[in-house]
């Protein structure tokens, strides 16, 4: 039996910052991964060059049944923190678009950095090893593949259900459960959308086509790519909508957005009635896209042939397209998990379980979500700092 002051389960974002701020307050830490390397997403994140913080930040920002929860950790360990640590490790980084922040080079050298700042704090990581049970008598105890573990504290950091292909499991979850903290419903978040019948024929014929949108439900509304795929739709947009998305219920999409549409035909109308309302409708969409919004609005012939009101018909289908997915690409492919520990069961401070001392949740397997972007990284960072300092 190995005696530790912390023993940490997952190797990922969260349970690595968390090792590194336990291990630098002198605390002796285990981090234990069934993984043969640590931070397996980081090094796929950003397409490989890791989106590791937004300067953005703000609780409105991240998803959770308890909306405020995440304001503690995040203001105490900041996107600014993150990014100081980054540069004076020699990282090169730029911003790409809405205050994501990239590695210049790759996603490696964050995880080298972590690497390496554990190693300075003395922190013993364990690869390979899979976990089997765990039980609570004068502290943890862990069994696995390496050998039994021991320690007053148990620091949970296992991620959440996305990508199992990489080694995602529920096992934060069922250990939540069998310690007897709330669990709120998880289900697959930044995930690209599914749809059925004649509206997946008309994604299938536009596959590959990328275009600028405004995607809304309900109150909230997202302004980024979106992109026709073979089975749906995918793109920043949709990938940030289909976090607030749930069956059944309708999105609607502005595949011009930043114009009045309808007033903008009406003009072409007075000024070049002649032209074929689908080379008109190009002016403002790619062609390929026109084409379908026309077939879709059921008009055809000239400009001039048009009443006002199949021309706001128009505008209404490239405007205000309103579609209702069937699903989502699920856990195969979402970059997230929305849900997980209830954080009602938490301190917000220390991310230790009120009703079971000694026992921390942080990252991803919390119900704490954040949009696209770097919001998500940010709150492994943030979280994993505020356990370190209190276990
Ligand atoms: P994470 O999943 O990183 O780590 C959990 C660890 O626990 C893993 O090492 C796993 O092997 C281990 N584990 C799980 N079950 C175990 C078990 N039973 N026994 C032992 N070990 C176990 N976010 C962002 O902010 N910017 C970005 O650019 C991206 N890009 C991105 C791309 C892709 C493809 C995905 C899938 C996700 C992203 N994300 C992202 C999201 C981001 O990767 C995610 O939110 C964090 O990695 C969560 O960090 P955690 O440390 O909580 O879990």
């Amino acid at each position: 039996m190995s005696a530790f002051d912390v023993i940490i389960l997952g190797a990922g974002a969260a349970g690595m910052f968390c090792a590194i701020e336990a291990g630098r307050r002198g605390r002796r830490v285990v981090l234990l991964d069934h993984a043969k390397a640590p931070g397996e997403k980081i090094r796929i994140s950003g397409g490989g060059r890791c989106n590791f913080t937004n300067l953005h930040i703000a609780p409105e920002r991240f998803l959770s049944d308890n909306p405020r929860f995440a304001l503690s950790a995040l203001k105490r360990y900041t996107q600014w923190d993150f990014i100081d640590r980054v540069s004076q490790a020699g990282i090169a980084w730029h911003e790409k678009t809405l205050g994501q922040l990239f590695c210049d080079g790759s996603a490696r050298e964050i995880i080298a950095m972590l690497r390496s700042d554990m190693e300075a704090a003395g922190v013993t990581l364990v690869l390979g090893a899979e976990i089997g049970a765990v039980t609570q008598a004068k502290g943890f105890q862990v069994a696995s593949s390496a050998g039994m573990f021991t320690a007053p504290r148990l620091v949970v950091a296992t991620g959440g259900k996305s990508i199992p292909k990489m080694g995602a499991t529920g096992f934060g979850y069922a250990l939540a459960r069998q310690f007897g903290l709330g669990l709120v419903e998880t289900r697959p978040g930044l995930v690209p959308l599914t749809f059925s019948g004649e509206m997946l024929e008309e994604t299938r014929a536009l596959a590959g086509l990328s275009v600028p949108a405004v995607v809304r439900h309900d109150k909230t509304a997202f302004e980024e790519g979106l992109l026709f795929t073979h089975r749906g739709l995918s793109g920043p947009s949709i990938l940030q909508i289909s976090s607030y998305w749930r069956e059944g219920d309708e999105i609607s999409v502005d595949l011009a957005p930043g114009g009045a549409l309808a007033a903008a035909l009406s003009e072409q109308k007075a000024q070049a009635g002649r032209v074929e309302v689908q080379t008109a409708l190009a002016r403002h969409l790619p062609e390929r896209l026109a084409r379908a919004v026309v077939a879709r609005a059921g008009v055809s012939g000239r400009l001039a042939d048009q009443t006002g009101r199949a021309l706001d018909r128009l505008a209404t289908e490239a405007q205000d397209w309103r579609i209702r997915p069937v699903g989502s690409e699920g856990y195969r492919t979402a970059e997230v998990t929305l849900g997980g520990v209830d954080t009602r069961d938490l301190d917000a401070r220390s991310m230790e379980a009120r009703k079971v001392p000694g026992l921390h949740f942080i990252g991803e397997v919390v119900d704490v979500t954040g949009w696209l972007g770097g919001y998500n990284f940010q709150w492994a960072w943030s979280s994993g700092w505020a356990a370190g300092q209190a276990v």
